[in-house]
C-alpha cells in the first residue's frame, strides 16, 4: 500500500542510508526528506535519491513550526521519522546550546505539528547513550529498555530529554509514537568527525590517529543497514508507546578498531597517537536487543568483519565525497579539536 514518509535529517549519515533503503524496498512509498543542511548534512549524499520520482527534498529546520506545518499540510504524511539531530559528543562539549535547540526543541516542534494534523505515526531515532555507560569489569551487564536514563554528555542529555518528551506525549496525549535506541553505527556516508571514518581518512593520508585516553573504551558497533532494517520493522509492526533497543552484540575497544583499520590499509601502528581523554568519556556501551528480536524478529545481517571491509572499500571508492567535506569548514574544526592535543 502506498505511504508517504517524512524522514528528517535524511541528508546525514543514518538518515540518508534509511532513505536509500526505503526507496529500494518500497517502490510505492513517497519519501520526503526534511533537512536544514547543517555542517553534517550534505546534498551530494542524496544525489542518486534526487533522481527518483518518489523522493523529494525540503530544506527546512525542524524547529520551524510554521514551515514544518505547511509541508505536512500539503503532503499529509502517514509516518514521520525523526533522525535530525546534532549528533557529535565532542561538539556538544564545546557548545551545548544548539543540542538543546535541535534535539529537544526540534523534537517537540515536530510532535506538536503531528498532533495538530493528526499524523498517524511518529518515530523518534534515539541512542543507547541515554543510558550512560557501563563499567569495563562487568561484561555481564547490558542496557535493556528498563535501564534508567543516566546521560553523561550534553549530547546524550539532549537525546534523553527528547525521549522523555516523546514518552510524555504518548501518555498524556495518546501520541502514536515509538522510540528506537541504537548502538554506534558505521558504514557509508559517515561524517569524518566520527571514530571509524576519521581513522580511515587519517590513515590514508599517513596522519596521526588520535586515540582518546587509554583507547580501552568500548562501543557496540552495528552496520548502518541493520539499523535501517530495525526502524523499518518498528514503524510497520512496533507497538505504540514502546522503546526498542537496537544492537548486534559487537563490542569492541577503540584501540582494536584503530589497529584493525591500520592492518586493512597496510599502514603502521606507529601512526597511533594517544591524546587527552574526552571529558566525561563513557567507558562502555552494550545493548541487549532481546526485545526487538523476540517481538519483531529483528537480527543483524552484517558481521563486523564484513561490515568494516565494505566500509573501508566505500571510503576508498568515494574519495570525492569525503575530500569535499574535509577541504572546507572541517579543517577549522579539526585544528580546534586536535590542534592542542
Ligand atoms: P548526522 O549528524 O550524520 O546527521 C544529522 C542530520 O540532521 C544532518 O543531515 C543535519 O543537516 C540534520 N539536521 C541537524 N539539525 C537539524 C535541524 N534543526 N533541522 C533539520 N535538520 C537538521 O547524524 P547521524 O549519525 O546520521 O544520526 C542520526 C540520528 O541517529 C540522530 O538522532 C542520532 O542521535 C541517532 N543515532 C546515531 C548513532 C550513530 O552511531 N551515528 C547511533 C544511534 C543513534
Ligand atoms: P564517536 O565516533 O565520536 O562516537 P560516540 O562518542 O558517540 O560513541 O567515538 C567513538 C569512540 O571513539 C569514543 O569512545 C571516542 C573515541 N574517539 C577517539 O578515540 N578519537 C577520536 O578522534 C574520536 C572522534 C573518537
Amino acid at each position: 500500500m502506498e505511504k508517504t514518509i517524512i524522514v528528517t535529517g535524511g541528508a546525514g549519515f543514518i538518515g540518508s542510508n534509511f532513505v536509500y533503503y526505503m526507496l529500494d524496498k518500497y517502490p510505492d512509498y513517497k519519501i520526503i526528506c526534511v533537512d536544514c543542511l547543517t555542517y553534517a548534512g550534505n546534498l551530494s549524499t542524496l544525489k542518486e535519491a534526487l533522481k527518483n520520482p518518489n523522493f523529494r527534498f525540503e530544506k527546512l529546520n525542524i524547529c520551524d513550526h510554521d514551515g514544518i506545518k505547511t509541508l505536512f499540510e500539503e503532503t499529509r504524511p502517514d509516518i514521520v521519522i525523526n533522525f535530525a539531530a546534532e549528533s557529535h559528543v565532542d561538539r556538544s562539549i564545546e557548545g551545548p546550546e544548539i543540542f538543546v535547540d535541535t534535539n529537544i526543541k526540534g523534537t517537540q516542534t515536530l510532535m506538536e505539528v503531528c498532533r495538530e494534523l493528526n499524523v498517524p505515526r511518529y518515530h523518534q531515532v534515539s541512542t543507547d547513550e541515554v543510558y550512560g555507560d557501563l563499567p569495563l569489569d562487568r561484561p555481564d551487564l547490558f542496557f535493556t529498555e528498563t535501564t534508567p536514563i543516566h546521560a553523561s554528555s550534553p549530547y546524550s542529555a539532549s537525546k534523553a530529554s527528547a525521549d522523555l518528551l516523546v514518552l510524555a506525549y504518548c501518555r498524556t496525549y495518546k501520541f502514536p509514537a515509538t522510540i528506537s535506541r541504537c548502538s554506534n553505527n558505521y558504514g557509508p556516508f559517515h561524517f569524518p568527525e566520527k571514530l571509524i571514518p576519521l581513522m580511515i581518512i587519517n590513515a590514508l593520508a599517513d596522519k596521526p590517529l588520535p586515540v582518546y585516553g587509554d583507547g580501552l573504551n568500548v562501543r557496540d558497533w552495528l552496520y548502518v543497514e541493520d539499523h535501517c532494517k530495525a526502524i523499518d520493522l518498528i514503524i510497520h509492526n512496533g507497538k505504540i508507546g514502546e522503546v526498542y533497543n537496537v544492537g548486534g552484540h559487537n563490542e569492541m575497544a577503540n584501540i582494536d578498531i584503530v589497529k584493525l583499520i591500520l592492518k586493512k590499509l597496510d599502514k603502521p601502528e606507529s601512526l597511533i597517537t594517544f591524546v587527552e581523554d574526552r571529558k566525561g568519556h563513557d567507558r562502555r556501551y552494550a545493548i541487549d536487543p532481546t526485545k526487538i528480536h523476540e517481538e519483531l524478529g529483528w537480527l543483524p545481517d552484517t558481521k563486523f568483519a564484513d561490515g568494516i571491509e565494505k566500509t573501508i572499500d566505500w571510503y576508498l571508492s568515494h574519495k570525492e565525497w569525503w575530500q569535499e567535506i574535509i577541504s572546507g569548514e572541517y579543517q577549522n574544526y579539526y585544528a580546534k579539536m586536535y590542534g592542542g592535543k
